[in-house]
């Protein structure tokens, strides 16, 4: 029996095979920019079921319906070569099915047993962690994480899995620690750099997020779309939180919006950005009109419940009529929903849809109502805690604009206390204190936003 680099039987596979598969997992788990050639690969192979098995996934995992078109088709070439296969293969073939299928949770259920039975699989717990990402599962994201850490303890892209997982269950210091633990052994690592990312932002330290993000940012040029433009949407988030926003807006048309326009991960990216530069009173000028273009095709699709939100508030920014196609096609999705992901779609998803689209026309009170309603079930919907985050920023921002005060300094002092280092989050502080009479308090809180902005001045000088 023939194995792979990483030890794994593979069934009916010669050289070149093996080789493709090597080269896959090396090039899909440092997010690099030659998948085509694994895909070409596949196309010329009539022996190894895996190559067609990992074609299907690579097109899954771009959320699209071309993508799972092309899936069934590699899916039936690898069932038309999988006589012979082992254990291993049949639990790909199962996954594969599943997923074409819409049943992820089975998904992720086939991924966290192949990462018990072969947590020396990298790629399957790759795509372990990608199903328990997009169900909000971050305990299943860990779990899988520290499989596959506990069996690679040598391998850079183990930890930097291993830290994301951490991260999204709020260890951070434990995150930061493996993360940079994988740099120490190639710092060409862009998941490592977005896992030290999150754990910077998760506690508000900015000037270093930049500073980080900067320093390790010459290493993303060979990376593919999604790594790149999400690893500059980090350090643009950095950028808008220590006010730099027209520094973070350059960023949008240089780095983060132009790379694949027709890429599901590059257009959410952008969404998310421009939303979070309008809620700071940045002028986007036409930009939401150019993003909306290329979600129009999307409004049926419901991959992942985090998208189809983000790509109905783009298109809402926008102005475009079609919101109104999306919103009932939400609706029925959400009455069709499986038992597994009823609470995404029905219970966050239809009132957190109708809410953002009440926001984009200027509808706060409803905004707020509605939003509101969906906030409790957000986790559900995919993403990370960092991309949620901006959904939970709107509700605020509704919150504050509607005059729901108390509800709105609710929230902004638990953030003020995760990240107390935001001058944005303390002059709305003072704001809302001063709209409710504690003035003692609004002027603290004022001192507090200036002194952080001198400090951060002062930080960019040196
Ligand atoms: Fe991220």
């Amino acid at each position: 029996m023939t194995r792979d680099g990483q030890g794994l039987e593979v069934s009916n596979a010669g050289a070149e095979a093996i080789a493709s598969l090597d080269f896959l997992r090396d090039e899909w788990l440092s997010f690099g920019n030659r998948l085509a050639e694994f895909v070409a690969a596949a196309d010329k192979e009539a022996s190894c079921a895996l190559l067609p098995v990992m074609a299907a996934n690579l097109m899954l995992s771009m959320s699209s319906d071309e993508g799972r078109d092309a899936a069934r088709k590699y899916l039936a070439r690898a069932k038309a070569l999988a006589a012979g296969a082992n254990a291993r293969e049949q639990a790909w073939l199962a996954t594969t099915t599943a997923w074409i299928e819409g049943d992820t949770d089975r998904c992720l259920k086939i991924h966290e047993d192949m990462a018990n039975e072969w947590p020396r699989d990298l790629l399957a717990g790759k795509l372990g962690q990608l199903h328990a990402f997009n169900c909000g599962d971050a305990e299943a994201l860990l779990r899988i994480g520290e499989r596959l850490f506990a069996a690679n303890q040598d391998n850079r892209y183990a930890h930097a899995m291993y830290a994301f997982g951490l991260e999204e269950c709020n260890r951070l210091d434990e995150a930061e620690t493996i993360a940079r633990a994988a740099l120490a052994i190639d710092r060409r690592d862009p998941w490592a750099h977005h896992a030290v990312a999150h754990c910077l932002e998760a506690r508000g330290r900015m000037l270093e997020g930049v500073a980080f993000l900067e320093s390790m940012s010459d290493t993303w040029e060979g990376c593919n779309s999604f790594m790149y433009t999400h690893n500059w949407w980090h350090l643009a988030l950095f950028l808008i939180d220590l006010d730099r926003t027209d520094e973070a807006l350059a960023l949008f048309d240089k780095r983060v919006w132009g790379v694949w326009k027709e890429f599901c991960e590059d257009q959410i990216n952008a969404v998310s950005l421009l939303a979070r530069l309008e809620l700071r009173g940045v002028d986007v000028g036409n930009r939401w009109a150019d993003v909306a273009q290329y979600l129009k095709p999307r409004l049926h699709e419901h991959f992942v419940p985090f998208l189809d939100l983000q790509y109905l508030y783009g298109l809402a920014r926008a102005g475009e009529q079609s919101v109104t196609e999306m919103l009932a096609s939400l609706e029925d999705k959400a009455e069709n929903a499986k038992p597994f992901e009823r609470e995404a779609w029905a219970d966050c998803t239809v009132p957190a849809a109708h809410g953002l689209a009440a926001y984009a026309k200027g509808d706060h009170a409803e905004a707020a109502r509605l939003l509101g309603q969906a906030m409790p079930h957000l986790s559900k919907i995919g993403g990370s805690i960092a991309q949620r985050s901006l959904f939970g920023a709107i509700h605020l921002d509704a919150l504050m604009k509607s005059g729901w005060n108390d509800a709105a300094l609710k929230i902004l002092q638990a953030d003020d206390r995760e990240r107390p280092t935001v001058p944005w989050t303390k002059r709305s502080l003072s704001d809302l204190y001063r709209r409710v009479g504690r003035m003692e308090q609004a002027l603290a809180a004022e001192y507090q936003a200036e002194q952080l902005s001198r400090q951060y001045a002062r930080g960019r000088a040196t």
